[in-house]
C-alpha cells in the first residue's frame, strides 16, 4: 500500500470511529437533547487538548450475532486532555454504540485511563450514559464493572474522581459513580437506580416512572446521591470545570491558588448588625458566606439535600477553602441524620485533598424524635464528629450565634483539634438553650408555683440569669476554647489571616491500617 493510501486508511478509520453507532443513532441522541460522547469531551476539555486512546478497540464477543456488528471504540471514548491547563483523564460512554453498554473491551479502556491517571496523579472524570452491562457478554461484562469498582476504590483519596450522569445509569453500574467523589446529573435526561421501574413493579407492585424513581430531582433532594444538578449537559460540564478549579491534582498537591483582586481587608459593616435580636429568628447564612469570600463566589455542593447545613467551595485571598455552615433559615440549622452525613462526607473530601476548612456555627443541637433515633442519628452524627476530629487540614471556626450541646463539640470545636476558633459577640455557647435549661434546673420550684403570673416572672428572671452567664462568647473565651471574639465586619480579614498563619500546618494521626468511621 502506498504511503498516501496508508494515511487515507488511518484517516478513514478515524472518521468511522467518530461516527460511533452511526449518524442515525447520533441524530436520535441529539433529538433527546443529549450530546454525543465526543461532543461532551470537546466541551469539557480545553480546546484542542484531547488525546484519544484506543479508538480502534472493538469488542470480542462472538455470541448473538455480535461478530457481525462491530463499532470502532466500542462504546466508550477515553483519553486525556486539560482543564485550565491541568491534565485530566476522561472516559465518556457512547450511547450510540449498543446503548453505551459495557463490554469486556469497554471496561479495559476505562481501566487503562484510570491506571494512568493514578500513575501521573491526575483527576479522573467519567461521563456516564449507558444501558449497563452488555447483555450479550454476560459475566465478562460483570467482571469489567468490578475491575472498574476496584480502581475507583483504590483511587479514592488519591486523585479526585468526578462522575457526570447524562443518560441512563442503572443496575450495578451505579456503583462506579457512587464510589467517586462527586456526581453531577443533568435534569430530565438522566436517571440512576439499582433496579428500574419494571422490576420495582414486579417485586413491590409500586408504579413509578424513571424520573420519579431516580431522576436528578430525586437524587438531588431526597437521596443525596447526586451532589449537583445541572439544567442541561452544557451547564453540567461547566460545573465540572468550575469544581475542578478548587481541587488539587492529587492528595500530595495543594489546591491551585489564583490571583485575588478582592481586597483582603474589605470590611462588611452590615455584618455587625446581621444577627437578629430575637435568637429564634432565622437568617440566611449564605449571605454571610457571600459577603466574606473572594468576589462573592461560592460553589455550593448538595444545594437541595439537607439544606439545614450548607457546604461548598470558595476562595479566600485566592486560596481554595471548603466551607461548612449551619443554616438557621431551614429547620433552625439543626443537625439531623442527612445534614450530618452530608457535612461529614464533605469534610473528609476536603481533608483528603488538602483543602482547609472554614466552619460557620449557628446550631441549636441535634434534632430530637423517634424518626431520628430509629434512623440512627447516633451513628450518623458520629460521622461528622469523626470527620472533623480526624481532619488534619487547617480548621478555622467561627461561632456566629448558637453553639449548643453536643453540636458545639461537633462543629469543629477546639477540642476536635480546631486550629483557630473565633466567635462573634452574638455567640451563645451552652449545654442547651435557656428555655430547656430552666425547665430542668428549676423543675421542682416551678411545680411549687401555682400562680401563672408568678411562675412567668420566675421563669423570666431565671432565663435572664442563665443568658447573662451563657448567652455570650466570653465564658468559653475565659477557658481559651475561643481564641478571640471578633467584630463581624472584620470576618473576611480575620479568616484570611488565620488561613495564612495555618498554611504550613502539619498534623498527623496515629499510624494505623485505616480508621473505623461509624458507617
Ligand atoms: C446490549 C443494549 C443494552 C445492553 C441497550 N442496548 N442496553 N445492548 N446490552 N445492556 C442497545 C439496544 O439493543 C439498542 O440497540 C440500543 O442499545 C439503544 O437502546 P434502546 O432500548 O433502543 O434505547 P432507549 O429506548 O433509549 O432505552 C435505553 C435503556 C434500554 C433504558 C437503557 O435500552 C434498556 O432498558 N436497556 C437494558 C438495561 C438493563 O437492564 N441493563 C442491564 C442492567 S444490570 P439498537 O441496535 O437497536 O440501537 C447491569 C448489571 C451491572 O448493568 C452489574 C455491575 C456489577
Amino acid at each position: 500500500m502506498a504511503f498516501e493510501d496508508k494515511i487515507k486508511e488511518l484517516l478513514d478509520k478515524r472518521e468511522l470511529a467518530k461516527l460511533g453507532g452511526g449518524q442515525k443513532r447520533i441524530d436520535s441522541q441529539h433529538a433527546k437533547n443529549k450530546l454525543t460522547a465526543r461532543e461532551r469531551i470537546e466541551m469539557l476539555l480545553d480546546e484542542g487538548s484531547f488525546e484519544e486512546f484506543d479508538m480502534f478497540v472493538t469488542h470480542r464477543c462472538t455470541d448473538f450475532g455480535l461478530e457481525k456488528q462491530e463499532f470502532l471504540s466500542d462504546g466508550v471514548v477515553t483519553g486525556h486532555g486539560t482543564i485550565d491547563g491541568r491534565v485530566v483523564y476522561v472516559f465518556s460512554q457512547d450511547f450510540t454504540v449498543f446503548g453505551g453498554s459495557l463490554s469486556e473491551s469497554f471496561a479495559k479502556k476505562i481501566c487503562k485511563v484510570m491506571d494512568q491517571a493514578m500513575k501521573v496523579g491526575a483527576p479522573l472524570i467519567g461521563i456516564n450514559d449507558s444501558g449497563g452491562a452488555r447483555i450479550q457478554e454476560g459475566v465478562q461484562s460483570l467482571a469489567g464493572y468490578a475491575e472498574i469498582f476496584e480502581r475507583n476504590i483504590l483511587a479514592s483519596g488519591v486523585i479526585p474522581q468526578i462522575s457526570a450522569i447524562f443518560g441512563p445509569c442503572a443496575g450495578g453500574a451505579v456503583y462506579s459513580p457512587a464510589l467517586t467523589d462527586f456526581i453531577i446529573m443533568s435534569k430530565d435526561t438522566s436517571y440512576m437506580f439499582v433496579t428500574g421501574p419494571k422490576v420495582v413493579k414486579t417485586v413491590t407492585g409500586e408504579v413509578v416512572t424513571d424520573e420519579e424513581l431516580g431522576g436528578a430531582a430525586v437524587h438531588g433532594s431526597k437521596s443525596g446521591v447526586t451532589h449537583m444538578i445541572a439544567d442541561n449537559e452544557e451547564e453540567g460540564i461547566m460545573l465540572i470545570r468550575k469544581l475542578m478549579s478548587y481541587l488539587p491534582q492529587n492528595n500530595l498537591e495543594e489546591p491551585p491558588a489564583v490571583v485575588c483582586d478582592d481586597p483582603i481587608d474589605r470590611l462588611e459593616d452590615q455584618l455587625n448588625y446581621f444577627i437578629p435580636d430575637n435568637p429564634n429568628k432565622p437568617y440566611d447564612v449564605k449571605e454571610v458566606i457571600h459577603s466574606i469570600v473572594d468576589r462573592s463566589e461560592f460553589l455550593e455542593i448538595h444545594r437541595h439535600y439537607a439544606p439545614n447545613i450548607v457546604v461548598g467551595f470558595a476562595r479566600f485571598n485566592g486560596m481554595s477553602v471548603g466551607i461548612v455552615a449551619n443554616q438557621p433559615s431551614y429547620l433552625a440549622g439543626v443537625l439531623d441524620i442527612n445534614a450530618s452525613r452530608k457535612a461529614a462526607r464533605f469534610v473528609r473530601f476536603c481533608d483528603a485533598f488538602n483543602i482547609p476548612l472554614l466552619t460557620l456555627v449557628d446550631v441549636p443541637g441535634f434534632l430530637p424524635g423517634t424518626a431520628q433515633e430509629y434512623g440512627g442519628i447516633i451513628i450518623h452524627g458520629a460521622k461528622l464528629l469523626f470527620a472533623y476530629g480526624e481532619a488534619t487540614v487547617p480548621k478555622v471556626t467561627i461561632i456566629l450565634r448558637k453553639a449548643y450541646g453536643g453540636a458545639y463539640d461537633v462543629m469543629s470545636s477546639k477540642h476536635l483539634r480546631g486550629d483557630i476558633n473565633y466567635a462573634w459577640p452574638t455567640a451563645e455557647i451552652a449545654v442547651m438553650g435557656p428555655k430547656g435549661a430552666i425547665e430542668i434546673l428549676h423543675s421542682k420550684k416551678l411545680q411549687e408555683i401555682t400562680d401563672p403570673k408568678e411562675r412567668e416572672e420566675y421563669v423570666l428572671k431565671a432565663e435572664a440569669e442563665y443568658k447573662a452567664k451563657f448567652a455570650n462568647p466570653y465564658n468559653a473565651a475565659k477557658y481559651g476554647f475561643i481564641d478571640d471574639v471578633i467584630e463581624p465586619r472584620n470576618t473576611r480579614f480575620r479568616v484570611i489571616r488565620a488561613l495564612q498563619a495555618l498554611a504550613t500546618k502539619k498534623d498527623v494521626n496515629p499510624p494505623k491500617k485505616h480508621s473505623n468511621i461509624p458507617l
